[in-house]
């Protein structure tokens, strides 16, 4: 087993609120074992370009309640080549970096995990997305602040749907995951949900606002992931304003906001935990896994296996969204 001493740590792909409070626990976790420890810029880029500099425990003083990241972020196509990665290495060697903590999506992993392959440096991932779509842990870093920003605006949409009895289509972040809809969505009430694991037909929701209208129920809420499968908020409303035109029909695309503001208590706690425990791999000689979280527990994930989950939303769920919503 080799002894790191040197390790290096970067958040890559879109930012997660929260990001800054597991850089935080690698950096103060690293330097308590007496490890030298370095922060990358602007994720695998900075790697490539040798921007590495030394971080000590003052470097990460008063970040934990800040979103984006210190370190900043990109998405970096020229790693996804063997070149791009050698060079990468090159980068590291001249500070003697002998371990890696990642806090990304699964395509950060997979960057990691091939570097780890090719030029034996263990490689830690920990999972940065707000949209809990990781294989290996239950939960993310920066989907509780995410989801919280969506329920927030949701509940203030209500209220002025409620006053002009409209319908509105509200669309949330989730290119290939629905997680953010689907709690989001559930915990304002909201009286259709739409992911881009299931595929819910657009005809049915008409029918069901037909139904609701009927019933002199005017507020609705359609809470829309922006890769459903019936497409974004925009399209989706266009459908039911062909339908139904007489009802009183907004769009709001709630977008970025849900990736900044000050992580929740939820999420300081997951990247303190996450920091931590990747420092501790290290040291154990563990590497080239995620740190997860399931059942409350870390738990570790081969950095290979820990891809973007698909399938689990509970059809159950949606099952309940409609008996509660009626
Ligand atoms: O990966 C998180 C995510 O927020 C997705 O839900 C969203 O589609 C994407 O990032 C947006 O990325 P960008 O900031 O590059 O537009």
């Amino acid at each position: 087993m080799k002894k790191v001493s040197n390790i290096a740590v970067l958040t890559s792909g879109g930012d997660a609120p929260g990001m800054n409070a597991a850089v935080r626990a690698v950096v103060r976790t690293g330097i308590y074992h007496q490890l030298n420890v370095y922060g990358v810029m602007y994720g695998y880029r900075g790697m490539l370009k040798n921007e590495i500099f030394p971080l000590e425990s003052k470097s990460v003083a008063n970040i934990i309640q800040r979103g984006g990241t210190i370190l900043k972020t990109a998405r970096c196509k020229e790693f996804y080549e063997a070149e791009g990665r050698a060079q990468a290495y090159e980068n590291l060697k001249k500070h003697n970096i002998d371990g890696i903590v990642v806090i990304g999506g699964d395509g950060s992993f997979n960057g990691a995990y091939k570097m780890s392959k090719e030029f034996d440096i263990p490689c830690i991932g920990l999972p940065g997305t707000i949209d809990k779509d990781i294989a290996g842990t239950d939960f993310t870093i920066g989907f509780d602040t995410a989801v919280n920003t969506a329920v927030d605006a949701i509940d203030k949409i209500r209220d002025t749907a409620d006053a002009h009895d409209r319908l509105f289509v509200i669309e949330v972040m989730g290119r290939d995951a629905g997680y953010i809809a689907l709690h989001s969505g559930i915990s304002t009430g909201a009286e259709h949900i739409m992911t881009p694991e299931h595929l819910i037909d657009v005809q049915d929701i008409i029918e069901d606002l037909q139904t609701n209208e009927r019933r002199r129920k005017l507020v609705n809420i359609i809470v829309v992931a922006e890769g459903s499968i019936a497409g974004g908020a925009e399209e989706v409303a266009r459908m039911v304003k062909t339908s139904c035109p007489q009802l009183d029909t907004r769009v709001t695309i709630l977008g970025h906001i849900q990736r900044g503001g000050s992580p929740t208590c939820q999420d300081r706690i997951l990247a303190s935990r996450m920091g931590y425990a990747a420092v501790e791999a290290l040291l154990n000689g563990t590497s080239n896994v995620m740190v997860g979280i399931v059942n409350n527990k870390i738990q570790y994930t081969p950095l290979e296996q820990a891809i973007k989950a698909k399938e689990h939303l509970d059809p159950e769920w949606l099952k309940m969204v409609k008996i509660l919503a009626s």
